[in-house]
Parts: structure tokens; sequence; C-alpha cells
């Protein structure tokens, strides 16, 4: 294969690309299966990644550099050697984009997205790195390949992945994924939600082979954790829709025992959706994939997020970030 660089593009020896990080309202673990789910941006949490070049036609490691400093900054370490993951998607990359052998790469990492929290770390910096290539290599990626390569990160990083955490760290709006296709959900009323890092991991591999051992032994649960699921999500972007914000946060918190029920909770999380709720939240769940990570807690005003955040910030070790979701038509019509 040839590949047909732009002159300028020759030129070009570096290139940032940029995400950010996500919450699931519900359906986390549903859909996997196909079931749907709804989910949110964060802006507030961001990734940027530069991709410096070392030299087009040689080809060399690729080395990974985290500590958040600029390129340009003197003295910066040496950088890492590139994770699995990463490797995995500057393969493809160089695959679609016809190089042979990808040349030598520095990838600089400059991400707020805290990892292994359920809010997108591992798919915001795929996404930033993918979109850093595209410009560094002007091969004009459609939406869809930029997806198809986040999703060879993120399925060496999590093992199955539904793509909802790809596509949510580049949306702008809310954003439904259901049997494979995207929707804006309609939002009836400005409200808020309350993020909380329960400052404990969450661990979405181990709890996506869980729930896949548990429902080859028992497949009626499987069958009855979707229809559950979906009931759920239908009836909460119903509620969204037509503004019904303590309607919604019932659902949230249905979502939390429906997922506590399935073991993907922890003392910690179940204590912190409790707090929540305690200091006004319509509603609560943990988000995600589980076993720790985070809870999302809704809020009809921001004094009502700030009273909820402010209390969940008092528990030890934990962090908030409230994340305005504003009134909008959508494009959605079930
Ligand atoms: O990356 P996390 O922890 O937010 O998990 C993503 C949601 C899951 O449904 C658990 C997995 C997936 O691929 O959809």
């Amino acid at each position: 294969m040839t590949t047909h660089h732009a002159p300028e593009a020759e030129e070009r020896r570096a290139a940032t690309g940029r995400a950010h990080g996500k919450i699931i309202v519900t359906g986390e673990h549903a859909v996997v299966y196909g079931a749907p789910a709804l989910a949110l941006p964060v802006p507030a949490l961001s990734c940027r990644a530069t991709v410096i070049c070392r030299d087009r036609h040689r080809p060399g490691p690729i080395r990974l550099h985290r500590d958040g400093r600029r390129p340009d900054e003197p003295a910066h370490p040496s950088g890492t050697d590139a994770p699995d993951e990463l490797l995995r998607l500057v393969g493809a990359f160089a695959r679609r984009a016809g190089i042979a052998e990808p040349p030598g790469l520095d990838v600089f990492l400059d991400s707020t997205v805290p990892p292994a929290r359920g809010l997108g770390s591992s798919a915001a910096t795929a996404r930033a790195t993918v979109h850093a290539l595209d410009g560094l290599f002007a091969t004009g990626l459609s939406d869809r390949e930029v997806f198809e390569l986040i999703q060879v990160a993120e399925h060496a990083a999590h093992g199955r992945a539904s793509g909802i955490d790809a596509l949510a760290t580049g949306a702008t709006g809310p954003l439904l994924l259901v049997d494979g296709r995207t929707h804006s959900p309609a939002v009836g009323a400005d409200c808020r939600i309350v993020v909380a890092d329960s400052g404990t991991g969450c661990a979405t591999r181990k709890a996506v082979g869980m729930l896949r051992d548990a429902f080859t032994r028992a497949p009626g649960r499987r069958t009855e954790f979707l229809d559950r699921s979906t009931e759920l999500t239908r009836s909460a972007l119903g509620a969204l829709r037509e503004g019904r914000l303590t309607e919604l946060g019932l659902r949230l918190t249905d979502c939390h025992a429906l997922l506590a029920g399935l073991g993907l909770t922890t003392d910690r999380t179940d204590a912190l959706v409790e707090t929540a709720l305690a200091a006004g939240a319509l509603g609560a769940k943990m988000s995600g994939g589980g076993l720790g990570g985070c809870v999302i807690a809704l809020a009809a005003t921001p004094e009502a997020a700030e009273t909820v955040a402010g209390r969940l910030a008092r528990e030890e070790g934990v962090r908030t970030w409230t994340v305005p979701v504003a009134r909008g038509a959508g494009d959605e019509r079930s």
C-alpha cells in the first residue's frame, strides 16, 4: 500500500488531539449485551495527547510521557515504553494510513481524567491519541474510523467493550447508545449531575468477566437483568425528556439497586449513594464498571447540587465534579 500525504503533512512533526471524561447515567454492563445505555460527557475532565514523530521515515519505538508536561518544556523525562493498548492502536492506525512500519513516536499525555474510576480515562486517552495521529499524518479519518481505532485500544485494555466510552468521550451532550446506534436524547429541564470519585479504583474488566460467568451459569439472570436495565433506561429517558426530575432520580436509584443485586457495588459506593440521598439528591447510583469507582447524584438546581457535592466531599478521599445538563431538543423519538 502506498501513502499519499499532503505536502504540508510531510512537514508536520507534532499534532495534538483532545477528548474528555464521561459518566454512565443508566445501562452500564447491560450495554455490553446490546441493551440501551445513557451517558454524559464530562468536559471538565480533559485529556490532551500530543504526538511527536521523531523521524517520519525511520521505524522506532513508541514512547509514552504521562507527567503532564508539555513536549516543548525542557528536560522532560524520556517516557516509558507504550502499553499494549497504545501499541495496538498505533499499529491499527498505521495499517489504515498505509504505513508499513510505524515511525518512532513520542506520545505526551496531559489528562485530568482520573484513571480506573469509570470516568472513561482509557477511552479519552485513546481518542485524543487517534485525533493527534490523524492530524499528524493528515489521514482524514471518519468518525466511524476514529471510533474503531479507539475500540482497538479499549478491547486490549478492558476485554469486550460496548463502545459507549469510546463515543461519550467525544460527545458534546447526552448520548444514548442502543443497538450500536447513537442518539441525542431530549432534555426537558436543566439539571445537574454531581460526580463523586469514591477514591477507590473500579475494576471494569473484572466486573464484566464476573457478570459473564454469572450469566453463563444462570442464563435466566442475564435476561432478567437486561429486561430490567432496559426498562429503567427507557423510563429514565422519558422522565428526562419530560423534565420530570424527581422520577428521573428514582430511576437512577433503582439502577443502583439493580447493580448492587449483581454484586457490583461496594460498601463505600453504597454509603456514598446514601450520603447523596440524605443530602437531598433526587437519586444516586454507582456509575461505570463498578466494584469501586464513582457515584453520581441528580440535583434539580445549582444550589441543591452544591449541597450534595459539599456533603460528599466531606467524606475522606472523595473528590467531586458537577456536570450541568441543559434543556435541549435531541434527536431521539422513542
Ligand atoms: O469504563 P467504565 O468502567 O465506565 O465501564 C464502561 C461500562 C461497561 O458497561 C461496564 C463496559 C462497557 O464496555 O460498556
